[in-house]
């Protein structure tokens, strides 16, 4: 019996939450192996194209999504944006693209190291220029002071979230009133992704999604279909936080008199 896998790539798959609940580690499935009675049972390292055609079949893929999530959020050149799991940064970069001429700048976390390694070499430019800056970080506690960001973004990310709930209440606490906050996902690749077992553990579902963000206190929660400029079909979800704060002072909102 041959068995084939990617080690590296598992690893920095599992380093983004991908991997959490599978039982991925060879040494535990050699072990079977042999329990199960199989013999001369080994590993061996291989040089094959397998691994880089994993990693170049999947990141571009997700690349539109990223792209479309920064346009969403009409981010101004003063604007204090933050992107939530920016895996290799493309989204990043196309919203540091909007606060360029500005003195806004864009956030971002993400708790793979692997990942903050791959943006850090991607954004040199950006990061140099104090456009772009990366914590990292997890989701459910962020580094950012209340109402401090005009808007928030995340492509495939929230199905990964320890608690959903938890981290709607704090992106809200950051989120300033009128803000905007933008989530892109592909429900077909999602469907797909599912379908193969990948999904398994993850929160993943739009509808339960929303709900916690509107428990939370987001406002005019709604999900809508979307192309994208290649003629791909995704979905957003657009979320705000309204002006009306909880004491029932009217906030001043950008835009608003
Ligand atoms: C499926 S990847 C998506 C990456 C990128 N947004 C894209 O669409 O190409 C999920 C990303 O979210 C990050 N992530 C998952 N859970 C997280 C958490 N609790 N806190 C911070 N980052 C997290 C992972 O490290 C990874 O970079």
């Amino acid at each position: 019996m041959v068995t084939a896998l990617p080690l590296e790539r598992l690893k920095t798959v599992d380093s983004m939450g991908w991997m959490k609940y599978a039982a991925w580690d060879p040494e535990e499935y050699i072990k079977a192996l042999r329990e199960a009675g199989f013999t001369d049972v080994k590993m061996k390292d291989k040089t094959s194209s397998a691994g880089q055609e994993f990693q170049r079949f999947m990141l571009p893929k997700n690349a539109y999504l990223e792209e479309e999530a920064a346009a969403l959020c009409n981010i101004k050149p003063d604007h204090h944006v933050l992107e939530l799991g920016f895996g290799p940064g493309i989204g990043l970069k196309k919203a540091a693209e909007y606060v360029e001429k500005g003195v806004g700048k864009v956030h971002g976390v993400d708790f793979s190291p692997a990942m903050v390694v791959e943006a850090i070499n991607n954004l040199p430019q950006e990061i140099e220029d104090e456009k772009v800056e990366l914590v990292l970080g997890n989701v459910a506690s962020l580094p950012y002071r209340d109402d401090s960001m005009d808007s928030i973004f995340h492509a495939n990310c929230y199905y990964f979230w320890p608690d959903i709930p938890l981290v709607a209440r704090d992106l809200l606490r950051v989120l300033k009133p009128g803000g905007l906050m933008v989530t892109v996902l592909s429900l077909e690749g999602l469907k797909t992704v599912d379908s193969m077992g990948w999904m398994k553990y993850a929160t993943w579902d739009p509808e339960e999604y929303m709900k916690a963000l509107r428990e939370a206190g987001f406002a005019d929660v709604k999900m809508e279909d979307k192309t994208s400029s290649a003629g791909q079909e995704f979905q957003v979800i657009l979320s705000s936080k309204s002006c009306l704060q909880e004491d029932a002072t009217l906030q001043a909102c950008e835009g608003e008199s």
